[in-house]
């Protein structure tokens, strides 16, 4: 496997699991404008050589202890007017559409502060597992800010429209076990270490079903979860269908029949 090299990122594959660092340690990893662009140049490498590397799945964390992701970098963004701006913002809406639409499933891995950009970065990711310490907030507001990238609109979709509001307006930090409540984090552990191991396990087990069956069920969600039930269902159906023309969908029923385990080649 080659991918580029890069200063504010960490990749390492192991096994069927592809695993991303965001790696800003001592700027508790704040996503900056060279953060944002390695992030998209390196899911574009993952999904253009997938099929060579065969990872199942990602993991996305942050390095150290302290923090998953503090949010944009406030620093970079002081220097900002209204049109680069702009441009920051799509650079980083772009990317959480990116993580959300990679073909294989994407787990966030929270191991402490998640704030502004980076509650947004892990909200794009298909679920959250974070450790207790953990610290959830979009504290925009408190900088005259607004979430930019996707937390108006992520938040409302999984925690409901009036506690994003509730959470969104106060700029209040919640701890992690009250993410949980909220459906915001769906698994907590005690720590990193039981965090990355947890994830890894998750994957692997998702890696013994049909690669196909799965992303067809994520578009599926994804699309369905923002439009009403008819035409959720009709784009549920497309994708039920289309299933039937894979060979994972003849491999899967077959050995059932057959009262074997399945061997799935993703086609
Ligand atoms: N941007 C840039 N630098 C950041 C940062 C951020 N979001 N968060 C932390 N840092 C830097 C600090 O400036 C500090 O750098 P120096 O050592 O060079 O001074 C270093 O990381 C360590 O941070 P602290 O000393 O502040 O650590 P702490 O333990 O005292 O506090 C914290 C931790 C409560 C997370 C605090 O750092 C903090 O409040 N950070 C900002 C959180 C925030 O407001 N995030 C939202 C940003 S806006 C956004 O994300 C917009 C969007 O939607 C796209």
């Amino acid at each position: 496997m080659s991918i580029s090299n890069f200063e504010t990122i960490l990749f390492e594959q192991k096994d069927e699991v592809g695993i991303i660092t965001i790696n800003r340690e001592k700027k508790l990893n704040a996503l900056s404008e060279q953060v944002l662009g390695e992030l998209t140049q390196l899911l574009e490498e993952i999904k253009d050589s997938n099929k060579d590397w065969g990872l199942k799945g990602l993991i996305l964390t942050g390095a150290g202890e302290k923090a998953f992701i503090a949010g944009a970098d406030i620093k970079e963004m002081t220097e900002m007017d209204l049109e680069t701006a702009k441009k920051f913002g799509k650079l980083g809406q772009d990317l959480t559409l990116s993580i959300e639409n990679m073909p294989i499933p994407v787990i966030a891995a929270v191991n402490g502060f998640a704030l502004g950009g980076g509650c947004e970065m892990a909200m794009s990711c298909d679920f959250i597992y974070a450790t207790e310490a953990s610290i959830f907030g979009q504290p925009e507001v408190k900088l005259g800010l607004i979430p930019g990238f996707g937390g108006t609109q992520r938040l409302a979709r999984i925690v409901g429209r009036n506690r994003a509001k509730e959470f969104i307006f106060t700029g209040e930090n919640i701890t992690a076990q009250r993410a949980y409540e909220m459906g915001l984090v769906t698994k907590l552990f005690t720590n990193k270490e039981e965090l990355m191991a947890a994830a890894m396990k998750t994957i692997n087990k998702m890696a013994k079903n049909s690669p196909m069956a799965i992303y067809h069920s994520k578009m599926a969600v994804n699309k369905g979860v923002d439009i009403e039930v008819e035409k959720g269902l009709d784009s549920e159906l497309n994708y039920f269908a289309s299933s039937f023309a894979t060979e994972d969908m003849k491999e899967g029923t077959l050995a059932f029949i057959e009262k074997r385990s399945p061997n799935f080649t993703g086609k």
